[in-house]
C-alpha cells in the first residue's frame, strides 16, 4: 500500500459552486462566493471582518504593510516556522528578531519575548504550530504593555479555539492558508481577518493594488484612483467558490480528519515511554487535527524512520530548517540566544500522513511505524 503524506480534501460540492460562479459571469474577485467566504469566516471565528487573499503569504505580506513595518522596525516571532512568516517582515525593510519554541507545545515561548524587545520593535507574529494556539493571554498582555500589534500566523490553525476564542480572532490581524495541504483548501489561497474595524478600510485598498476600487464598486466614491500602496493580493471567483465548497462542508472535513489523528494519538501514545514525544494539546486549547507528529530521540534514528517508511510507501516528512540557522535568515534576522529547542525539534520531529478519507492508511503507518520504532529502539 503506497500513503502519500497529503491528498487534498474535496467535499464534492466544489465543482457545483463552481460551475455556478461561471453562470454568473464575474470571474475576477470579490463576487458572489468571496462575498459569502468573507462572512462564513467572520462568523466563524467571531473576527470584525475577513478578506480572502492568493495566500497565507500575502495576507501575511498585507499585515506587515498595514502595520507600517519599515526600515529597521523588528518583529518578533518563533524561529520554528515557514519562510512567509519572515519574508512578509524583510520585505517592507524589516527585521525578523527569532525566539524560541516551547518544547510542548512547540510554540513560541511567551516567557522569552520580552527579553527580545527593544525600542524598534513592532510587533509580535505567532504561530500557532499543528493548529495548537499559543499562549495567547500572556502574549496580548505582553504587547499591550508594550504597545505592540500582535499578528496570528494562523496558517494551521483553522478551526482551532484558545479559551473558546477561535485562531484568527485574537490578534490585531490573522493570516490563514489554504494550500492543498492545510485542512481546509483552495489549492493556493488564504485570508486575512481582522479583529476590528482598525485596519479594513485599508486593507481593501492595499488588496486592490493601492486603489479604492472597492469603495468604488459599493458607490461610495464616484471614480477610482491609486491612493496608497498596495498590489493584487485578491484571488478569483473560481477559487473563492471553490473554497465555499470546503467552507460549507468544514465540519466534516475537519471531524474526519480529528479521526485519524485521534487513531494515531491511541496507537502511539504508548512509545512516549521510548522517549518518543507526541503532540502536546494544552486543555484550554482544542486543537484541528492539522498534523500529527512525533520527536525521535535523535537526528539519526529521524532519518532512519524516515528511509524505513520510504520503502514501506509511506511519505512522512519532517520541517521546518529553522530560520535563525538558514542563509536568509542569518544574513537578514537577529536571535535572541542559541534557540536550542527550535534546533533540536527540527533534527527529531516526523509527520505522518495525515488527510481526510485515509481509511485502511492509518492502520498501515500505524504498523510500519510500531514495528520501526520496536526494531530500533
Ligand atoms: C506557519 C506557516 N505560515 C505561512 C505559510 C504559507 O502559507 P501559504 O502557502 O498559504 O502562503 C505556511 C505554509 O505552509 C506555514 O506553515
Amino acid at each position: 500500500m503506497r500513503v502519500p503524506f497529503n491528498v487534498p480534501s474535496i467535499s464534492g460540492r466544489e465543482f457545483e459552486m463552481i460551475r455556478d460562479a461561471i453562470a454568473r459571469g464575474q470571474l475576477s474577485g470579490d463576487g458572489h462566493y468571496s462575498s459569502l467566504c468573507r462572512s462564513w469566516m467572520s462568523k466563524f471565528t467571531g473576527a470584525h471582518d475577513a478578506l480572502l487573499t492568493h495566500s497565507c503569504t500575502a495576507a501575511l505580506e498585507m499585515a506587515s504593510i498595514l502595520l507600517d513595518i519599515g526600515e529597521g522596525d523588528e518583529v518578533i516571532m518563533p524561529s520554528y516556522t515557514f519562510v512567509s512568516t519572515a519574508n512578509a517582515v524583510v520585505l517592507r525593510g524589516g527585521v525578523p528578531v527569532f525566539v524560541d519554541i516551547r518544547p510542548d507545545t512547540l510554540n513560541i515561548d511567551e516567557t522569552q519575548i520580552e527579553a527580545a524587545i527593544t525600542s524598534r520593535t513592532k510587533a509580535i507574529c505567532v504561530v500557532h504550530y499543528a493548529g495548537v494556539v499559543c499562549e495567547m493571554d500572556t502574549i496580548l498582555a505582553i504587547a499591550r504593555k508594550h504597545g505592540l500589534a500582535v499578528v496570528e500566523d494562523a496558517a494551521h490553525a483553522f478551526g482551532s479555539t484558545y479559551k473558546g476564542r477561535a485562531a484568527g480572532s485574537l490578534g490585531d490581524l490573522a493570516a490563514f492558508s489554504f494550500h492543498e495541504t492545510k485542512n481546509i483548501v483552495s489549492g493556493e489561497g488564504g485570508a486575512i481577518l481582522f479583529r476590528d474595524s482598525t485596519h479594513l478600510k485599508r486593507a481593501e485598498i492595499i488588496r486592490e493594488k493601492g486603489t479604492n476600487r472597492s469603495q468604488f464598486f459599493r458607490g461610495q466614491v464616484d471614480k477610482y484612483s491609486w491612493v496608497d500602496i498596495g498590489s493584487s493580493y485578491l484571488p478569483g471567483e473560481l477559487i473563492a467558490a471553490f473554497l465555499y465548497g470546503q467552507l460549507e462542508k468544514s465540519k466534516e472535513i475537519q471531524d474526519d480528519r480529528m479521526g485519524n489523528w485521534q487513531r494515531y494519538d491511541a496507537a502511539l501514545r504508548k512509545y512516549h515511554n521510548l522517549d518518543v514525544g507526541l503532540p502536546n494539546v494544552p486543555e484550554h486549547c482544542v486543537h484541528n487535527a492539522h498534523l500529527f507528529y512525533l520527536l525521535l530521540p535523535n537526528l539519526d534514528l529521524r532519518q532512519e524512520i524516515i528511509r524505513r517508511l520510504r520503502e514501506d510507501g509511506i511519505g512522512a516528512p519532517f520541517h521546518y530548517i529553522p530560520l535563525h540557522s538558514s542563509p536568509a535568515g542569518q544574513r537578514l534576522g537577529r536571535s535572541i540566544g542559541e534557540l536550542p529547542v527550535s534546533t533540536s525539534v527540527s533534527e527529531r520531529l516526523l509527520r505522518l500522513p495525515l488527510y481526510p478519507r485515509m481509511g485502511d492508511a492509518v492502520d498501515w503507518v500505524i504498523d510500519r511505524v510500531s514495528k520501526h520504532i520496536e526494531d530500533m529502539f
